[in-house]
């Protein structure tokens, strides 16, 4: 047996997405032992909770997950999942596959990475009233106007998160995915997001260990843009991003851009690693305002049991899984609405597993 994989639904388009998923996982012949036992809102819908004790259990006893969509009935799942598990590395392949809906004139090419640190920044969301820092800290002056917090009025803070042994160890992944990644095309080069003009602090530490690290390896070409200028950078030039690095929020609004530059939020999938169980989901959320539907585009989903099947050391499966979605959408004849077809979830996903079985 090559492992044992929980499957969870979540919300909205959860269920359909892993449907398709695990349909294409158990036409691969995986070897895998796959379980999906009934959460989120399908689970509440039926009066339990949306993350039942023996589903968490199942999950502590797993290889890995392969997560739906969290909407707001499933946080505990995310929250189990992400925090408590500790993954600290969100991945985001962006490769673009002919056939796809980009709204670029020549989106050829792009194949890069984006990896998101996924336990600092602002998502811890630490937040409060301007009070408890007004309390808290009666002495502080800014550097610039030397405004004390009273001086600003009534209002909300928000704790950003950059710790020396978080980024450091973000920072060795990078360098280290960046060097295993680098020939085939690849070029080995790391591209560092901050806005350390301006959080001169915070994003100044992260810029400061990401070089120190990437220096040590000279093999790897390092380079550091700022986030609005990588923005525009990557709709202007895709094809020379080959792994980027950033905080948390920036690599969250930079991943869905990215998504779009290669056919949207239907394509894009993602492996949240690094922790004590790792686990895969598409980019996109619950997407409510198609859900139940079935025209969800499932491509994100079954890419993501394609990064899970590589994560596993199932290399071929994975490369398998890929090729597939290759085909089907330089066919063009089973695309989902998204892509401009008229396919629905289940009829792009058996144009996959037939050309799995071909
Ligand atoms: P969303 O990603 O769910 O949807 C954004 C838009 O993209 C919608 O119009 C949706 O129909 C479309 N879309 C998304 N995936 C698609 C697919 N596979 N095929 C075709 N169209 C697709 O983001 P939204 O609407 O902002 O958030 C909905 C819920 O999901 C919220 O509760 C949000 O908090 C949650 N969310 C969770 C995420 C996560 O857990 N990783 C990420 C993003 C949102
Ligand atoms: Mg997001």
């Amino acid at each position: 047996m090559a492992g044992n994989v929980i499957v969870l639904d979540g919300d909205g388009v959860g269920p359909e997405v892993m449907g398709a998923a695990y349909r294409v996982l158990e036409g691969l012949g995986t070897g895998l032992d796959m379980e999906r036992p009934l959460c989120g809102e399908a689970a509440v819908g039926r009066g339990k909770p949306a993350f039942p004790q023996e589903v968490r259990q199942m999950c502590l006893a797993a290889d890995a997950v392969l997560f739906g969509a969290t909407g707001s009935t499933s946080r505990d799942i995310l929250s189990f999942l992400r925090w408590e598990m500790d993954n600290y590395i969100n991945l985001r392949p962006i490769r673009y596959y002919e056939g796809t809906l980009s709204p670029l004139k020549d989106p050829d090419g792009i194949d890069f990475v984006i990896l998101r640190e996924n336990s600092e920044g602002l998502y811890p969301a630490r937040e409060g009233d301007l009070s408890l820092l007004i309390e808290g800290l009666p002495d502080y002056r800014d550097a610039r106007l030397g405004k004390s917090f009273a001086d600003f009025g009534d209002g909300k803070f928000a704790v950003l998160l950059a710790t020396i042994r978080g980024t450091e160890r973000f920072a060795r992944f990078a360098v280290d995915f960046t060097l295993k990644r680098k020939g085939n095309g690849h070029p080995g080069r790391l591209t560092c997001v901050t806005k350390s003009n301006v959080l001169r602090e915070t994003g100044g530490l992260f810029q400061r260990i990401m070089e120190e690290e990437a220096r040590r390896h000279p093999q790897i070409e390092f380079e550091h843009f700022y986030v609005d200028n990588m923005a525009r950078r990557l709709v202007r030039n895709p094809q020379d991003v080959d792994v980027l690095a950033t905080s948390n929020l920036f690599g969250d609004i930079l991943a869905d851009e990215a998504a779009e530059l290669v056919g949207g939020l239907g394509l894009a999938p993602s492996a949240c690693i690094g922790g004590r169980l790792p686990y895969f989901e598409s980019v996109h959320g619950s997407a409510p305002d198609i859900a139940g539907k079935g025209i969800v585009n499932p491509t994100a989903a079954i890419l993501s049991a394609g990064l899970m099947l590589a994560h596993l050391g199932l290399i071929q499966q994975a490369a398998a899984v890929s090729r597939a979605i290759e085909q089907v959408y330089r066919e063009g004849a089973h695309l989902t609405r998204d892509q401009g077809g008229m396919a629905t979830t289940s009829e792009f996903t058996d144009a996959v597993l037939r050309v799995l079985g071909e």
